[in-house]
């Protein structure tokens, strides 16, 4: 099939190169000339593993190209994709602006039959919406249908999550619309494809993502707990989730969900069901307790070293998740300017995201991004984990100890196990598990 996509970052260029692998012609756009030419040259605009293979190999097959030039993908294309951004406003609804212009862009451009298909996550009704801008600004009547076809993928593992779906979901209400999705995915796929109305697709990607938020908050609240009760939340989480009902995924305590869908969808659906009147007072505490992980790894850090301010901390991972170089929403967006407005001096390292926090957050005299983890601790007073990335988990502890000043660590991660950091010496701190203190501590009165 003959097929254009809007948006070319995290979900478009993968949907992109994951369409053409899939041996259709694929045309994409994206309206920065930057990242046009970057990805023509076959160049990746971000770091996910098994894209720079793809990219190659579909540009040289000659089946996908990319332009800056939307009349060239609509008038190629059967179907076309929607994959900009849906961004949240101030107000925690999903800010449109990106899919509204792209249906006022192709609205004119329409000449014969065309699918126009929502991939990027909207709030229910939204079909409706693009569907009636499209009819208002076409000028004549055109022949076109609005459908939703929700992504799924996860950013670390997108490639291998396009090419390999454990579902579909198709929203169609017209016929013609469900057919010619149907066609294109049956043919390459054989796993569950769910087939159903426009709305209701909308509403399951909202919905998936506001579940997978509640099961993560659940799983920190269990680790409040846990820290209370002598318990650890590992444990706990294995023993519930071993239960096919439950599930071990998504439970694994730490900082919380971040990126660029979790945090963005749940207040988007909350704001739809507010807007509808609808009791969504579940969702605003997953939403609560999420933003306290970064308050509860703090207070942490400032119990083990007690006075931060001219402390030298080292800082592994500042990537939302490990596998991307992705800082959307991640922990460290709190964490780190909270720790340099104490006075810390950081020493940050991460094996992606770096270029990308310091566009945010320059270098200077207490902030320096360092080139290998050995390189952050150097000198540290304590240690904290941000991101499970892998390297990480296969550090040499004995020379990172050998190489701190004070062997603390702090682990929003759960990257260790207790008695592995007790055995190589460190004082070390987590979330719901057991502390790790060699020294004794403080008396603490309690209110
Ligand atoms: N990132 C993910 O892992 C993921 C997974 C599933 C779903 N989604 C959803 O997919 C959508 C896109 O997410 P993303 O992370 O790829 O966003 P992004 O911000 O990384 O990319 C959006 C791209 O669209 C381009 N764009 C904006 N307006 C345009 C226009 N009028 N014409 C052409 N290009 C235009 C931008 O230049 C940008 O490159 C969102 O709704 C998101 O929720 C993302």
């Amino acid at each position: 099939m003959r097929l254009g996509v809007f948006g070319t970052g995290y979900a478009g260029l993968v949907t992109s190169v994951g369409l053409a692998e899939l041996g259709h012609a694929v045309t994409a756009i994206d309206k920065d000339p930057d990242i046009v030419a970057r990805l023509a040259d076959g160049r990746p605009t971000f770091h996910e593993p098994g894209l720079q293979e793809l990219l190659t190999s579909n540009l040289q097959a000659g089946r996908l190209r990319f332009t800056t030039r939307a009349e060239e993908a609509t008038a190629a294309a059967d179907i076309i994709f929607l994959c900009v951004g849906t961004p949240p406003r101030a107000d925690g609804r999903a800010d449109l602006y990106q899919v509204e212009e792209v249906a006022r862009t192709i609205a004119p451009l329409l000449d014969g039959y065309k699918l126009v298909v929502e991939k990027s996550t909207v709030p229910a009704r939204t079909a409706y919406w693009i569907d009636w801008t499209i009819r208002r600004l076409a000028g004549r009547e055109r022949e076109f249908d609005v459908a939703s076809n929700p992504e799924f993928l996860r950013e670390g593992s997108a490639v291998r999550d396009f090419l390999a779906p454990a579902r579909i979901v198709i929203g169609a209400d017209t016929g013609r619309a469900r057919s010619l999705l149907l066609d294109l995915y049956q043919r390459s796929f054989d796993c569950p494809i769910v087939v159903t109305s426009v709305t209701t697709a909308e509403l399951i990607k909202q919905t998936a993502n506001a579940f997978l938020a509640t099961k993560i908050s659940f799983i920190n609240l269990v680790a409040d707990l846990c820290e209370e009760l002598g318990v650890d939340v590992t444990t706990v989480a294995r023993g519930v989730g071993l239960d096919p009902r439950v599930g071990s995924d998504f439970l694994r305590a730490g900082l919380g969900f971040g990126g660029s869908c979790l945090p963005k969808d749940l207040s988007a659906l909350i704001r739809v069901a507010e807007d509808k009147g609808v009791d969504i007072g579940m969702l605003r505490a997953v939403e609560h307790i999420n933003s306290a992980r970064v308050d509860r790894l703090l207070a942490k850090v400032e119990r083990a070293l007690w006075v931060v301010r001219h402390k030298v901390v080292a800082v592994l991972g500042v990537a939302f998740k490990p596998d991307t170089d992705d800082i959307r929403g991640a922990p460290s967006l709190g964490v780190i300017p909270r720790l340099h407005e104490a006075g810390a001096i950081l020493r940050v390292y991460d094996p992606a995201a770096m270029p990308r926090l310091k566009t945010l957050h320059p270098p200077d005299d207490r902030l320096t991004y360092v080139e290998s983890a050995i390189e952050a601790v150097r000198g540290a007073h304590a240690l904290v984990v941000l991101t499970d990335w892998e390297e990480f988990r296969s550090l040499d502890l004995g020379r990172v100890r050998s190489l701190m000043r004070t062997p603390i660590i702090v682990d929003g991660r759960n990257l260790f196990e207790p008695a592995q950091m007790q055995v190589a010496g460190f004082e070390y701190y987590s979330l719901g598990r057991g502390e790790v203190a060699p020294r004794a501590e403080p008396q603490r009165e309690r209110v």
